[in-house]
C-alpha cells in the first residue's frame, strides 16, 4: 500500500544529510510512496510546514553539504502545545511514517514520541560529534575528522617554522571524539579531552618533555568540552553561555584560548590558538559519509516498508542493521580508555 513518508532533519546540520535524504526518497519514490519533507526539524512538524520532495527535488544534492528541508533545534516537549501539535500537523498532512535524521535530542524526542503516542518514527543516526550509542558511527563524523586533520596538518607547517605551541580547540560537546581521531591522525603532540581529562600541568609537562629533546614546537588538540583541570583538583568549564537551549545544552567555545595562554605562561613558548568551529560542520561529505548515509537512508526506507517503528538504522561493523531508538538515546557513547592509550602513545 502506497504510503506518504515525512522526512525531517534537527539539531546542528551535519555533511550528508542531503545524502539521506536523496535515499530515503528514491527508495521510497521506487516503492510507490510519497515523500514529504519537514521544515527545520521538529518545528515544522509543530508548525505545519512540508515541502514535496521528487526527483527533482533531490537531484544533484549528494555531494552537497547542509539539509535541503533545513534545520532547528526545536523541541516540541519545551513548547506549550508542541507535541500535540506535532501530532495534529502529521496527521493533518495525511502522514503514514516519519524518517527523523537527528543526533541525541532529535532521536530523543523521536524515541518519546514513538513510547508515549505510537508515532510511526525512525531514526537515522546522524551528528559530527559521534555520540550516540548502539551505532559504531554516525554519518558527519568522518567529515568533521577529515577537516580537523587537514586543519592539524596545515598547523604544523606553520607551528614548525615558527617555533610555536598551536593550540587547537575542536568541537564534540561532552566527548571527545573529534578531538581524539584527529589528533592521533594529524599526529598531536597533546590531546585533552572531557573523558579522559589530563591536567594543565601534565600537558605542559609533555611539552616540556618534547621541546627537551630537541623539538622547537607542539601541536595540542583540545575538545570543547575539556574542563580545565588542575593538580590542585580544580576543574573548570569554558563556556560561551550559561543559557541553554531547548534541549539543556549550553554553548561550548573558548577552552582553546584559555588553555593556549595557560601554556603561554607556565613554559614559556609562544602559543598560539585556532578554534575550527563551524568550518567542521560545512561543506562536501567525504566519499566515507556519503556511503554511510545513503546505506542508513536505504536502510530508514526499508525500515518504513516493513513498519519496523521505534528503530533506528544503525552500523555494526560493516552491516547496516536496526536497533531500539530508546537504546541509541539511552546515554551518549565516550571515548573509550583504549582510544585515548592510542592518543597518549604519542604525547610529548
Ligand atoms: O552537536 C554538533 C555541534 O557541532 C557540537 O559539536 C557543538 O558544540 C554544537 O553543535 C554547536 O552548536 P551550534 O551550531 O548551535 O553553535
Amino acid at each position: 500500500m502506497a504510503k506518504n513518508v515525512g522526512v525531517l532533519t534537527g539539531g546542528g546540520d551535519c555533511p550528508g544529510l542531503n545524502a539521506v535524504i536523496r535515499a530515503v526518497t528514491r527508495r521510497s519514490l521506487d516503492r510507490g510512496h510519497e515523500v514529504v519533507g519537514v521544515r527545520e526539524g521538529w518545528r515544522g512538524l509543530v508548525e505545519g510546514r512540508f515541502h514535496e520532495l521528487g526527483q527533482r527535488e533531490i537531484s544533484g544534492i549528494l555531494p552537497r553539504g547542509g539539509t535541503i528541508i533545513g534545520t532547528t533545534r526545536t523541541n516540541p516537549y519545551k513548547l506549550d502545545g508542541g507535541v500535540e501539535r506535532v501530532l495534529r500537523n502529521f496527521e493533518r498532512r495525511g502522514l503514514d511514517a516519519l524518517v527523523a535524521i537527528g543526533g541525541e535530542d532529535t532521536l530523543g524526542v523521536a524515541a518519546r514520541l514513538f513510547e508515549e503516542h505510537d508515532f510511526p518514527v525512525v531514526g537515522v543516526p546522524k551528528t559530527i560529534d559521534n555520540d550516540l550509542s548502539a551505532t559504531d558511527y554516525t554519518f558527519g563524523f568522518d567529515t568533521a575528522v577529515f577537516i580537523a586533520t587537514e586543519a592539524i596538518d596545515r598547523l604544523h607547517t606553520t607551528a614548525e617554522s615558527h617555533n610555536r605551541v598551536m593550540v587547537v580547540e575542536v568541537m564534540g560537546r561532552n566527548t571527545g571524539w573529534i578531538a581524539v581521531m584527529s589528533g592521533i591522525a594529524g599526529g598531536a603532540d597533546v590531546i585533552l579531552i572531557p573523558e579522559h581529562p589530563i591536567t594543565v600541568e601534565e600537558a605542559c609537562k609533555e611539552i616540556r618533555r618534547r621541546h627537551d629533546r630537541g623539538k622547537d614546537f607542539s601541536i595540542v588538540v583540545v575538545s570543547e568540552g575539556y574542563e580545565l583541570a588542575y593538580a590542585s583538583g580544580e576543574q573548570r568549564a569554558v563556556t560561551q553561555e550559561t543559557v541553554t537551549d531547548q534541549f539543556g545544552h549550553v554553548r561550548w567555545g573558548g577552552v582553546g584560548a584559555e588553555l593556549g595562554r595557560e601554556i603561554e605562561e607556565r613554559t614559556g613558548y609562544e602559543t598560539r590558538v585556532t578554534v575550527l568551529g563551524h568550518v567542521q560542520r560545512g561543506g562536501s561529505p567525504t566519499p566515507r559519509d556519503r556511503l554511510l548515509a545513503t546505506r542508513y537512508g536505504l536502510k530508514a526506507a526499508d525500515l518504513v516498508d516493513e513498519g519496523k517503528f521505534g528503530r533506528m538504522a544503525a552500523l555494526r561493523g560493516d552491516d547496516i542493521v536496526d536497533v531500539a531508538l530508546a537504546d541509541a538515546v539511552a546515554e551518549p557513547k565516550r571515548v573509550p580508555q583504549r582510544w585515548y592509550d592510542v592518543a597518549r602513545a604519542f604525547f610529548g
